[in-house]
This record gives C-alpha cells, sequence and structure tokens, in this order.
C-alpha cells in the first residue's frame, strides 16, 4: 500500500515531533488536538524544532517553510477521514486510546493503518475496539522524535505481514532504522531501559552515591550520552512511572515496579524538564 497522507493523533511532545518527521520527509500530516490552545502549543513546539534543526544545518529556511506547509493542524477528528495512516500519540491512558481507537476506525477509510505510538501499552487491546485488528500496529518512536534513529514496529498476533511490510518501508520513508517486535510489554528498548532507571532511583535511595556522581559515571564510564537521572527527567518521570508501573501490571515482576522515591516526585508534580523540577532543577 502507497502512504501519502499522515494522521497525528495527539500534538504533546511526542505527536509534535512525529508530525514534524513526517512532514519534512514530504508527506501531507494533519496532527490533531482536543483544543485550539493545546494545538497551538504544538504547533509552536513544530515551528522551534524546524528552527532548531535549520540552526544545526539540518535544512535551509526554505526546507523549514516546506515542512510547515505539509502539516495542517485541525481540533476536528473527521479530518483524518482521507489518511493512509493514523499515528495516535495521546496520554498513556488505555480507555482513552480505545475510544480514539474507535472513533479512527469509524473515520478512517477501510484500507488505513491505524498506529499507535504507546511505550508500553498492549497494541492488541487497541485492535480488538476496530473492525481492521489485521491494520493495526505500533509505531514507538524516540524522543526527541525528529532526532532519535529507532522506530520499533510492534506487531500483534492479528497483525498482517503486508501492514508490517508497509510500515517498514514507511519507517525508512522517514529516515528511520526499524526494528520489529512482538506485542509485549516495553517492546524491546523500555523492556531494558526501566529496569536500568528504577535501579539508579534505588541505588540514590539507598545512598550508593550522589545523582551527579552515578549521572557522571554512566556518561563517562559507558559512553552514554545522558546519565540515567537525567534521561529520566528528559522522559518526564510521569511517563516513567507510567511505562513502568504498566509494565509491572502485565510482567509482575517487581523489577518493573517505581521505586517510592519515583512516586513521591511524581505525587509532588516533579516530573522533569517540562515541569522545570524533577531530579535536576531546570530554568524555563
Ligand atoms: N531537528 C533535527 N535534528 C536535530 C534537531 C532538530 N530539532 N535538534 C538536534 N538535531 C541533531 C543535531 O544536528 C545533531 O546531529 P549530528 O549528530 O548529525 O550533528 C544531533 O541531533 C544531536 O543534537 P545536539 O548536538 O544539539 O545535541 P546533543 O549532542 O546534546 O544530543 C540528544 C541531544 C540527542 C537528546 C542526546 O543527549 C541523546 O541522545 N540523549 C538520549 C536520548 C534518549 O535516550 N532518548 C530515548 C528516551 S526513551 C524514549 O523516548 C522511549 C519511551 O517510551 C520513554
Amino acid at each position: 500500500m502507497d502512504i501519502q497522507k499522515v494522521g497525528v493523533m495527539g500534538c504533546g511532545l511526542m505527536g509534535s515531533g512525529i508530525a514534524e518527521v513526517c512532514a519534512r520527509s514530504g508527506y501531507d500530516v494533519v496532527v490533531r488536538e482536543i483544543n485550539s490552545d493545546l494545538l497551538g502549543k504544538g504547533i509552536e513546539m513544530i515551528e522551534a524544532s524546524t528552527e532548531t534543526a535549520v540552526r544545526k544545518g539540518k535544512g535551509t529556511e526554505e526546507d523549514r517553510k516546506v515542512t510547515l506547509s505539509h502539516i495542517k493542524g485541525t481540533t476536528n477528528m473527521n479530518d483524518f477521514n482521507k489518511c493512509d495512516l493514523v499515528i495516535e500519540a495521546i496520554s498513556e491512558d488505555i480507555d482513552e486510546k480505545r475510544k480514539v481507537f474507535s472513533a479512527l476506525d469509524e473515520i478512517c477509510p477501510p484500507h488505513a493503518i491505524l498506529a499507535s505510538n504507546t511505550s508500553s501499552l498492549s497494541i492488541i487491546d487497541l485492535a480488538a475496539v476496530t473492525k481492521r485488528p489485521e491494520n493495526v500496529i505500533g509505531l514507538h518512536f524516540f524522543r526527541p522524535a525528529p532526532v532519535m534513529k529507532l522506530l520499533e514496529l510492534v506487531r500483534t498476533i492479528a497483525t498482517s505481514d503486508e501492514v508490517i511490510e508497509t510500515a517498514r518501508k514507511f519507517g525508512q520513508s522517514i529516515g528511520k532504522v526499524t526494528a520489529t517486535c512482538r506485542d509485549t510489554p516495553g517492546f524491546i528498548v523500555n523492556r531494558l531501559l526501566v529496569p536500568y532507571l528504577l535501579i539508579a532511583i534505588r541505588a540514590l535511595e539507598t545512598g550508593l552515591a550522589s545523582k551527579e556522581d552515578i549521572d557522571q559515571a554512566v556518561t563517562l564510564g559507558l559512553n552514554y550520552p545522558m546519565g540515567p537521572f537525567v534521561l529520566a527527567d528528559f522522559i518526564g518521570l510521569d511517563i516513567l512511572y507510567n511505562t513502568s508501573m504498566g509494565i509491572y501490571e502485565e510482567l509482575r515482576d517487581p523489577v518493573y515496579f517505581p521505586p517510592v522515591l519515583l512516586k513521591k516526585m511524581v505525587v509532588a508534580g516533579h516530573m522533569g524538564r517540562k515541569t522545570g523540577q524533577g531530579f535536576y532543577k531546570y530554568s524555563k
């Protein structure tokens, strides 16, 4: 199948990045938010990120204008009615996602692929509310979506081979390298990343070392671009909490159970970079 028009449901941190990546590769993109205020903020993020791309030499001002011209913002889900692929990137709430998939199934053309960018929720749970489970897949992007090379393709027991192949070609066409995995909690990356981050938080709780020393040890000793606390703040502590809890609830493996400190920080509203306070403080 030939994908020409892409819908992105949600224009937050991930949705805006996904819309940008698709638009800069020449796809016509419809991105939808629930109200014009959130949509305006999302479009501002795309404008800022495309400005950064030009500043970093990843294209010209003309390329930026072309990218932006491929993006149409909307608050009306019916605008997905001509999309060949819709990627859902709303918050990690399975009931909300189910409602979205049920609505998309009604609105989108019968051939359209419906994808979720969820980091850990079950894709078959979303496919099950549609009349096209063979056309439902996970497309998991990484933060920051315009920069990170990987795209996880998540295949359920119902996803067709043709849809996997179309998604793989689509991933390539937007400059990503794909890794295909089964519809299992956390997929590949979060299955491995979450225990590492939680162990770092437990090590801090038990006084192994300061967060600064742990971050420095990992950055310099392993050559990782960010230490675990900088990365956790970057991902968002609420997202880390929800992802780890989601995997724990499926697998019941205690390694995924969120430490008390993480829970307390989320309850306190210390969600990381986006709130200005996480393990570290950030100026706006
Ligand atoms: N558009 C396009 N390219 C951009 C860009 C933009 N808006 N902003 C930066 N870039 C490019 C830069 O030009 C540069 O490219 P080159 O390497 O070709 O020169 C590259 O991206 C790196 O940018 P910077 O030099 O400005 O920044 P940096 O070196 O400080 O790296 C970072 C920033 C990429 C975020 C790096 O710190 C990093 O990789 N951190 C780890 C991020 C990570 O692990 N993400 C995954 C989180 S887990 C997740 O997302 C899954 C989940 O479900 C929770």
